[in-house]
């Protein structure tokens, strides 16, 4: 089974976030998982770039949209590049195959009589893009995210009948698997019982978004057309955009990562038009949580938004990568704190890891003429490190599987800090000084080296590069092909070369605020 992913498509109102950035590698490592375990992955990702929002940011820079949209979408793709995304496809919204598509599903959704004319009145957000059902003021209501005034809307759209879909939609989302993590599903929940009602997907006074077919003067709301923004993505496969086609392409999508604020849209709008297009629903939802810094909500006016290219710059992927995806359980809200992120990085990532490897590939080498160290048969099966590598190989495999990013970079480090102990405790050291002793010395050398590099192995989807550096400082490699049989203790071959040892993890030394 092919196994399709996706991160949000992205609004080019603006530069990368953290929030996308986030999302992103947390796909990231997931995508890279699946594909060592042997799947065939399709990772999409993209920007969405219609709509009232994008259209009003480029005519404050006096620019044309198109080319604001170039631009920013630009800046998303080499962002990613820079982060080394394995993305296999990044899909922008402006692209001419994504307008036939968009067709091509209006055509079918209208076909099962989905799309009716209505009247629109309501409070309308244009930072999120979403009419507000509920203003808390009635006045002069304002967007409880934004903070900004809402702006009342009285016009003729077109209309998707959602509410014909009530049924199927509560099956649903009362499916236990559909969304996760299961935190998250009963506010969905909430929301279908008390009663799906139309949602205009077409919009009159945007000029910038895509023409509706049979309706001049119209063009589709931002949503409507951003969703199907997954399925052109995974249909560019150099083929035609045609619906027909998708099942073989790799639809349904195995999973959509997304942040909670656009869970609804995802859960429970974008299944519904499938279901009207004749075309199976994602298998998951996942919606994470918000990122706060030190205890305060990121914004412009607030000025403490976290900029990932300055973070990039300053503390490079390996560090980044992992106090995002160590320190947050992945679906709940996280804190980014400048001094825990130090302190995890050093801690964690050039101490335990990083000095673990560079002093027994010291010993080793010293001792061993600058090779694996010898082993006996008991260094292969009883060793107290061959126990609790393969215990962590199966723990991290499972909390992989279920985006358990946390308790999977725990596990990792468990092993380190266990190999670490042992090293410690048999005091190789001195043990060398005292003769007839190199047998054992040798077995737990090897035995340390061995396990450093299952804690090498095991980082692969989630600290690619510190994995490689781990690994080749091992003198050996991974096979993309071949993790999970590699996984298995006894890889590291007696006599192999050792490498000259280098810090594989710099430390943070970080001066003022990022
Ligand atoms: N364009 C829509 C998505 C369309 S998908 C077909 C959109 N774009 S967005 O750029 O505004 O948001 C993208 C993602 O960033 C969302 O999943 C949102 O939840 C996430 N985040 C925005 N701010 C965030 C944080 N502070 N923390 C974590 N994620 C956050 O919505």
């Amino acid at each position: 089974m092919p196994y399709t992913l996706t991160t949000p498509l992205y609004y080019v109102n603006d530069r990368p976030h953290l929030g996308s950035t986030y999302t992103t590698i947390a796909c990231d490592a997931l995508a890279r998982y699946r594909r060592l375990t042997g799947e065939a992955v399709t990772f999409i990702t993209g920007v969405d770039e219609h709509g009232q929002k994008i259209q009003r940011t480029a005519e404050a820079k006096q620019q044309s949209p198109q080319d604001h949209c170039d631009a920013i979408s630009d800046t998303y793709r080499e962002l990613w590049k820079r982060w080394g995304i394995s993305l296999d496809r990044f899909v922008r919204t402006t692209d001419k195959r994504h307008l036939r598509l968009v067709e091509q599903f209006y055509g079918r959704v209208k076909d099962s009589g989905d799309v009716v004319s209505g009247r629109q009145t309501g409070w309308y957000c244009v930072g999120c893009e979403e009419f507000k059902d509920d203003p808390s003021d009635a006045v002069a209501p304002e967007c409880s995210i934004h903070r900004k005034p809402l702006e009342w809307r009285d016009e003729e759209n077109l209309f998707f009948r959602l509410s014909r879909y009530q049924t199927q939609i509560e099956d649903l989302v009362n499916r236990e698997d559909f969304i996760q993590p299961t935190s998250r599903r009963q506010e969905v929940r909430n929301f279908v019982a008390q009663g799906l009602r139309d949602f205009s997907i077409s919009r009159v006074n945007v000029s910038w978004g895509l023409p509706v077919p049979d309706h001049q003067g119209h063009t589709f709301y931002v949503w409507f057309d951003a969703l199907l923004g997954y399925l052109t993505a995974l249909l560019d496969d150099g083929g035609e955009p045609d619906l027909d086609r998708l099942e073989a392409c790799g639809w349904p999508a195995s999973i959509h990562v997304i942040g909670k604020d656009i869970l609804r849209f995802h859960a429970v709008y974008w299944p519904a038009m499938l279901m009207s297009a004749g075309l199976p629903v994602p298998d998951q939802v996942f919606g994470h949580g918000f990122l706060t810094r030190e205890g305060q909500k990121m914004g412009k006016s607030l000025g403490n938004v976290l900029n990932p290219e300055t973070l990039l710059e300053r503390c490079g992927t390996d560090a980044v990568r992992w106090y995002l995806l160590r320190d947050i359980q992945f679906g709940d809200d996280g804190d980014f704190q400048q001094q825990r992120f130090v302190d995890l990085v050093n801690n964690d990532l050039a101490n335990t890891i990083g000095n673990l490897l560079n002093r027994t590939s010291s010993m080793a080498r010293k001792w061993f003429a600058e090779a694996v160290p010898p082993h006996t048969a008991a260094a292969e099966t009883d060793h107290p490190l061959a126990l609790a590598a393969a215990a962590t190989v199966t723990s991290v495999v499972e909390s992989m599987a279920g985006l358990g990013f946390k308790s999977a970079s725990e596990a990792i480090l468990q092993l380190a800090i266990s190999a670490n102990g042992h090293l410690n405790d048999t005091a190789p050291w001195s043990r060398m000084k005292q003769p007839g002793q190199e047998v054992e010395v040798g077995d737990d050398l090897y035995a340390v080296l061995e396990a450093t590099r299952i804690v090498g192995l095991l980082l692969a989807p989630l600290l690619p590069d510190l994995s490689d550096r781990i690994l080749a400082q091992l003198g050996h490699a991974l096979k993309e092909d071949d993790w999970l049989a590699q996984l298995s203790w006894g890889g590291l071959a007696s006599g192999a070369h050792l490498p000259q040892p280098t810090p594989v993890m710099q430390r943070l030394e970080l001066e003022g605020e990022l």
